[in-house]
């Protein structure tokens, strides 16, 4: 499924990867910190000529994710209350967010962490 081949580095204890095999990406799992991943991750880009993707604490990366907060809107065109968005590094929450006070800043941003990852 994807056009670019893809290298996934993710913790070790984070089980949502098989959702990114399925779709073609190569999957790492590296390291017991996020810190740890990540310094393997931009130096196996260097290493390999490959393009470092952070995942969340990047602006083009939270516009992206900012799209996430479009489609809430556009499928939900009367009141809206409140928007609840899983945290990890905050970047979901940051682009729904963002994109929520531009266009519909009544609605309320809600952030919830699971305290099991
Ligand atoms: C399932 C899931 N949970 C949580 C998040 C939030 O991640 P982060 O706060 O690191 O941007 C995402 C981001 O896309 C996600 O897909």
């Amino acid at each position: 499924m994807f056009s670019v081949p893809l290298i996934y580095l993710v913790l070790v204890f984070i089980p949502q990867w098989k959702s990114v095999e399925r779709l073609g990406a190569t999957v790492v799992l590296f390291g017991d910190s996020y810190d740890e991943t990540q310094a393997y991750a931009k130096q196996r880009g260097v290493d390999e000529g490959r393009v470092f993707v952070p995942p969340f604490d990047d602006p083009e990366v939270i516009a992206g994710q900012g799209t996430v907060g479009m489609e809430i809107v556009r499928q939900h065109p009367g009141p809206l209350h409140a928007i609840f968005v899983p945290v990890g590094g905050g970047g979901l929450i940051a682009g729904i967010a963002a994109y929520l006070k531009q266009v519909r800043p009544e609605v309320c941003c809600y952030g919830g962490v699971d305290d099991h990852v």
